[in-house]
């Protein structure tokens, strides 16, 4: 039997670096609220016509394929998370693997949609895969082109000055040493609270969850029976077009979650917080982390944090924050890394890592 282990890391930050003063020229709100409120200082955002989510993750990919020490044409199946895709569909699955040159049609390619969650969900599909013999070299990839799909003006601030664009990727492979690599994950959903932290339209649904919304909208149907639900001019003029965030309550829901998905892994494997040498959690808000890090008890040596510099790149956190943690030396041979994230859904999850 195999356990699977992270063979090649990589990661993306596109240059174009966007201050939180960058932010106040073009909606109402303050370096000090967002700095106080998340920890952002600044992020990214990837090049107009350039760069796509889709690029970003496949230069990531680049990253994590050659540090495994693997060819492109060995990887044998493609996992992309993002809640930002380049197209409707198809998803970025395929459209990575034509940006990496891999047509041979021998890869299968998967798309996630678990939003903040995803690269945890990714892992733990992956994890199915190779410990079972099925693949050898699974590329798992996080991405996200936030930039391109926010509100700009004040009625988005809540939601805008989080987000920023990133890509990370994992190249997995299995391992038969002892107590190493992926030793549990478990991810967990509930939709109650789906239209919370959502982006809804273009979507098919038509008004029919409604009842869910805060207030009923408008979103400009006719009565033709067909052609103006999924995007309608009404939908561009009144700016409904974006995503839109509960932000007290999922951050309630978040520092609920955290901690109990990671005990929930910690207790499957016989494990505590003691335990932990390096928790790489989601980057939402530094104020989630440090509650969660208090929570666990953990030092601030043991914990990574990078939502700083990166803003939330939703899909892309993770395998940023590991990738920076393992450049930096702070993961050794051995430790045991623990992965938890929380996020639109609801959805959220955890991993345990032998290093
Ligand atoms: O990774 C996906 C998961 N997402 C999260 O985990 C996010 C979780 N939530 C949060 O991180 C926080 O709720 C936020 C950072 C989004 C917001 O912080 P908050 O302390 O919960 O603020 P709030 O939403 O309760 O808003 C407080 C005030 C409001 O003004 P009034 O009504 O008190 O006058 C907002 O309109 O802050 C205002 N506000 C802003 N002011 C300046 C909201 N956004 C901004 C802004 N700049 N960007």
């Amino acid at each position: 039997m195999f356990s699977t282990k992270i063979a090649g890391i990589g990661s993306y930050l596109p240059e174009k670096v966007v201050t939180n003063q960058d932010l106040e020229k073009v909606m109402d709100t303050n370096d000090e609220w967002i700095q106080e409120r998340t920890g952002i200082r600044e992020r990214r955002y990837g090049k107009k016509h350039e760069e796509t989510t889709t690029t970003m993750g496949a230069r990531a990919a680049e990253m994590a394929i050659e540090r495994a020490g693997i060819k492109k044409e060995e990887v044998d199946f493609i996992i992309f998370a993002t809640l930002s895709p380049d197209y409707y569909f198809p998803g970025c699955g395929v459209l990575v693997q034509r940006e990496l040159g891999i047509t041979t049609g021998e890869a299968g390619a998967l798309d996630i949609r678990n939003q903040c969650s995803g690269f945890v969900y990714g892992l733990s599909i992956a994890d199915q895969f190779v410990k079972t013999g099925m693949y050898k070299n699974v590329l798992l990839i996080g991405a996200e082109m936030h930039s391109m799909g926010l509100d700009f003006s004040t009625r988005g601030r809540n939601v805008t000055v989080l987000f920023g664009d990133g890509a990370g990727a994992v190249v997995l492979q299995p391992t038969t040493e002892p107590g190493k690599g992926i030793l549990t994950t478990h991810l967990h959903s509930d939709g109650t609270f789906a239209e919370k932290l959502a982006f809804i339209n273009p979507g098919s649904h038509g008004g029919y969850h409604m009842g869910r919304m805060d207030e009923p909208m408008d979103f400009g149907y006719s009565d033709a029976e067909y052609g103006d639900i999924f995007v309608n001019q009404h939908m561009l003029d009144n700016g409904q077009l974006f995503p839109n965030m509960d932000g007290p309550l999922v951050f309630k829901m978040a520092v609920q979650k955290f901690p109990e998905v990671i005990m929930e892994a910690l207790q499957k494997t016989g494990l505590t917080p003691a335990d932990i040498d390096m928790f790489v959690p989601h980057q939402a808000n530094l104020r989630i982390s440090s509650f969660v890090q208090k929570k666990l008890g953990l030092a601030d040596h043991q914990v990574w944090n990078n939502i700083q510099k990166y803003g939330n790149t939703t899909a892309a956190t993770i395998p940023i924050a590991l990738a920076e943690a393992l450049e930096a030396g702070a993961v050794k041979d051995g430790d045991l890394v623990c992965l938890a994230a929380f996020g639109s859904g609801f959805t959220w999850g955890s991993a345990l890592i032998r290093w």
